[in-house]
């Protein structure tokens, strides 16, 4: 097993749980990982590093399991959503739901052809998926970027909404400029845990803010946007 630098080895043990650093050396001995190298973000409910399998550059996405507040906010997710609501409570095993529900949310959303990080591996607390970057430098958010054609990149990701209800059946639930990453002129969307099924009692709710972060951020910049309404409609009536 290769660990890049002991330092950050040992940040690993600051921040996991001993369970998840078990699973992190298992994964590492099985050849699911060949490296783990530096954090590429810390946020609050998870951290994700870069990796490599095979000489592939790979993201791993580690959801904290500490967090009361991450159990409380995910469950109506969970709950609602047919695929997943037969789980058992307990801290640990609602994170790990949490990790495939991502997981599977980034197959449905490739199978319907959207830009997503394929996913690669899921076991417990971890998600392995593609690296959106290279040479170990991630792509800009488009939150960080000037795009140079706005009204394409718009198009596409309006696209992809469509996709996403019409071909996979889900809400992607938190689509904004931040969980958007600009890929050799690509839009990829990421972070889809909360993604859920169209029949989810929150999905018209979600959908309909979807569609008005991605309208803000594009109107700023001068692109002629759809009505949201419209748009919601045309995706969930019969058409
Ligand atoms: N496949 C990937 N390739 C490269 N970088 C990635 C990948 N997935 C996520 N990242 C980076 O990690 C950050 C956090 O990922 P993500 O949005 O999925 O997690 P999050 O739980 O929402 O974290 P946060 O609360 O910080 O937004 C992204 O903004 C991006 O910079
Ligand atoms: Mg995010």
């Amino acid at each position: 097993m290769k660990v890049k630098r002991s330092e950050e080895y040992e940040a690993l043990e600051e921040v996991f749980d001993k369970p998840t650093l078990m699973l992190i050396y298992r994964m590492l001995n099985r050849g699911i990982l060949s490296e783990l190298g530096g954090v590429i973000s810390a946020g609050k409910e998870s951290r994700v590093y870069y990796g490599k399998v095979d000489g592939r550059e790979v993201a791993v996405k580690i959801y904290l399991t500490g967090s009361a507040e991450f159990r409380k906010g995910m469950i109506p997710y969970i709950v609602g959503d047919y695929r997943f609501s037969h789980i058992k409570r307990g801290m640990r095993n609602l994170v790990s739901v949490w990790a495939r529900k991502e997981f599977v949310n980034l197959r449905e959303f490739m199978r319907a052809k959207v830009a997503v990080p394929e996913p690669l591996h899921v076991e417990g607390n971890v998600l392995v998926m593609r690296f959106i970057g290279e040479g170990g430098v991630r792509a800009p958010l488009l939150s960080e970027i000037d795009l140079s054609n706005p009204a394409e990149t718009y198009e596409i990701l309006i696209g992809f909404v469509r996709l996403m209800v019409k071909n996979a059946g889900l809400v992607h639930g938190d689509l904004s400029e931040y969980n958007v990453m600009m890929h050799e002129g690509t839009p990829y969307v990421i972070d889809v845990s909360q993604s859920l099924p169209i029949s989810h009692p929150l999905a018209i709710e979600l959908l309909t803010r979807d569609i008005g972060n991605i309208n803000r951020f594009f109107n700023r910049l001068g692109v002629k946007v759809i009505d949201r309404n419209i748009f919601v409609e045309e995706l969930i009536g019969s058409g």
